[in-house]
């Protein structure tokens, strides 16, 4: 499938989406939303995808935020149902993916870039890295869950001094306060990023869905985290992999997922 906005290939079960408006700084425009809507729902059907990864193009941005020239002339309804469109369509999608998706980030990831970061379930930075939540700097709050997702990663004061004050903080800050997984050099953030990837492709990939799911039931307000572990466990037991993983275990081998 060919996208204006998206380079977007699988190489080994990884799929990579590259956002790819490098002059715009990879700014987030309502095409390049529909079309990672798009790709995330191949790469999800993809059977021969086992995790995503999503970058950004060039070496200045991950993604510089949602595109504010699209954002400048809409009313507060617009306003409201751009952000739940887009949190439809990546945000939310990404957060209730079947397979783990990292967020390689290179550069700036700001507003709707460092939520995009965050909707992923782990975050590999570039030492070159600044990210910031500057959206009061523009009259805005953050709509694509930036103010519920930074709560949750970095806690409630660290979040509220971010989006507050709208600052930015340097790669090595990030790590620190738990935004970023991994820090390393620009050139090394492929590298880094496969090497978190096979830590993960080592397991077993339908206890891996179950696991996703009873995590963000624990954050959803309309489920009971308790409850979602318990049943994902349960289904484990009907699942190939676990019959692989425990005669791997009893057989004295390693399991082959
Ligand atoms: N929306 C739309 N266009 C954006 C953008 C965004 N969020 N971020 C950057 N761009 C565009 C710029 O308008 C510029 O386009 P132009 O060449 O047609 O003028 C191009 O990308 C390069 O950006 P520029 O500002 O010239 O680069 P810089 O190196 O001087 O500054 C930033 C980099 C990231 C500090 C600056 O672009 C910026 O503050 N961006 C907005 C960040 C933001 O507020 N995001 C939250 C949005 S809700």
């Amino acid at each position: 499938m060919k996208y204006k906005t998206l380079k977007v290939n699988v190489q080994k079960r990884l799929g990579w989406i590259t956002i790819n408006r490098p002059k715009k700084l990879n700014a987030l425009n309502r095409e390049t939303l529909s079309e990672l809507h798009h790709a995330l729902a191949i790469l999800e059907e993809d059977n021969k995808v086992r995790l995503l990864v999503i970058r950004g193009a060039g070496d200045t941005a991950f993604v510089a935020g949602a595109d504010i020239r699209e954002l400048a002339e809409l009313s507060p309804d617009e306003g409201a149902a751009f952000a739940q469109q887009g949190n439809q369509q990546v945000f939310d999608y990404i957060e209730h993916y079947n397979k783990p998706v990292i967020a390689a980030v290179n550069g700036y990831a700001l507003g709707g870039g460092l939520e995009l970061a965050m909707a992923c379930h782990l975050r590999v930075f570039a030492d070159t890295t600044k990210v910031g939540m500057p959206e009061t700097s523009l009259g805005l709050i953050p709509g694509y869950g930036g103010t519920q997702r930074l709560p949750q990663l970095v806690g409630r004061g660290r979040a509220m001094e971010l989006l507050l004050t709208g600052d930015m903080i340097d790669a090595q800050r990030a790590y620190e306060i738990g935004l970023a997984n991994a820090v390393c050099s620009p050139k090394e953030l492929d590298t880094k990023v496969l090497e978190l990837a096979a830590a993960i492709l080592k397991n077993a990939p339908e206890a891996q869905q179950q696991l996703l799911a009873a995590v963000r039931a624990g954050y959803d307000p309309q489920t009971d985290g308790y409850i979602a572990e318990n049943e994902g466990f349960g289904a484990c037991f009907e699942t190939d992999n676990f019959r692989q993983g425990t005669s791997a275990f009893l057989q004295k081998r390693k399991p082959k997922f």
